[in-house]
């Protein structure tokens, strides 16, 4: 299927790993230019050196951390000398953080604010008005199943995801007469580092008997458990809805948070 974005100009935060990653190798496949966002600089050079070789594509990295407040209007200003115009941004940067209040400090909620919600609300402010005079325009928000069905295992990133879906939600209905469409995706657990950085450690902590298994047997088991599917998803699962959800093939659906999980409302 032709998803009617070839020529088209995306950004994709967070695009050196994992999700990210997958969302913009679509889009390229697509043949739409993409700028890709990521904090190490390294990383994100050798991931943006993988997508042009895999897909031939058009490339271009942008090393940024998206908590910083300039973030916005600096990749903003990058994209609009480098190409002259954007059509989609994917608002993907971010991790999670395991536990519930007892366990969060005053700075894991700042921290994680500023990552995961106001970054991309600047993020959104910076780009609408260039989205706006084509009235055309397409923004992706990667948020978790968590801001549906709260989860006392990871309260602080299912409290920033709930309002992610209600920035989602109301932004949508503020720029739809723009021609603008905005989208959420309630991911469930999917396999990446973010899991085995963030996610993994706490499940060994609560269950003995996996303490000692490596990080896939572990992942595996909460798949399997908390997944009626009966796995972990894929980051191309993933990236295929937001590409569409990105596309000219989207007409009609807005302000929404689609449910990728497996079928699960819980995480572990
Ligand atoms: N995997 C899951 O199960 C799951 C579930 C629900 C929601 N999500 C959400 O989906 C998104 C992608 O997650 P993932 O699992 O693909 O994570 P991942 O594999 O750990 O990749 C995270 C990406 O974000 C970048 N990043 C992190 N902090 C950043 C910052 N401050 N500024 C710019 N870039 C930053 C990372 O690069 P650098 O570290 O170099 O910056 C990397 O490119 C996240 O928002 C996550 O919360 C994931």
């Amino acid at each position: 299927m032709d998803l009617g974005i070839s020529g088209r100009v995306a950004i994709v935060t967070g695009a050196s790993a994992g999700i990210g990653y997958a969302v913009a190798e679509q889009l390229l496949v697509e043949g739409t230019s993409v700028v890709v966002v990521a904090r190490d600089r390294d990383r994100l050079e050798a991931s943006a050196a993988s997508l042009r070789e895999r897909t031939g594509g058009e490339v271009f990295a942008q090393p940024m951390d998206v908590s910083s407040p300039t973030a916005a209007t600096e990749i903003m200003e990058g994209v609009m000398g480098r190409f002259g115009r954007l059509d989609i941004l994917v608002n993907n940067a971010g991790r999670a953080h395991a536990g519930g209040l007892l366990d969060a400090t005053e700075e894991d909620w700042e921290e994680m604010a500023a990552l995961k919600l106001t970054s991309m609300r600047r993020m959104c402010r910076a780009a609408i008005p260039v989205l706006a005079k084509q009235r055309w325009g397409r923004i992706v928000n990667m948020s978790s199943i968590g801001g549906i069905y709260p989860n006392p295992k990871l309260l602080v990133s299912h409290v920033l995801s709930a309002a992610i879906n209600n920035l989602t939600k109301g932004l949508a209905l503020e720029v739809a007469p723009l021609g603008i469409l905005v989208n959420a995706i309630g991911i469930g657990a999917v396999a990446t580092d973010n899991w085995a950085a963030n996610m993994i450690p706490s499940v060994r902590r609560r269950r003995p008997e996996l303490k000692d298994a490596p990080d896939e047997e572990v992942l595996a088991v909460v798949g399997r458990e908390s997944t009626p599917i009966g796995r972990p998803g894929l980051p191309e699962e993933i990236a295929a809805i937001a590409v569409f959800l990105a596309s000219a093939r989207n007409g009609f659906v807005t302000g929404d948070t689609i449910e990728a999980s497996g079928g699960a409302d819980r995480f572990m």
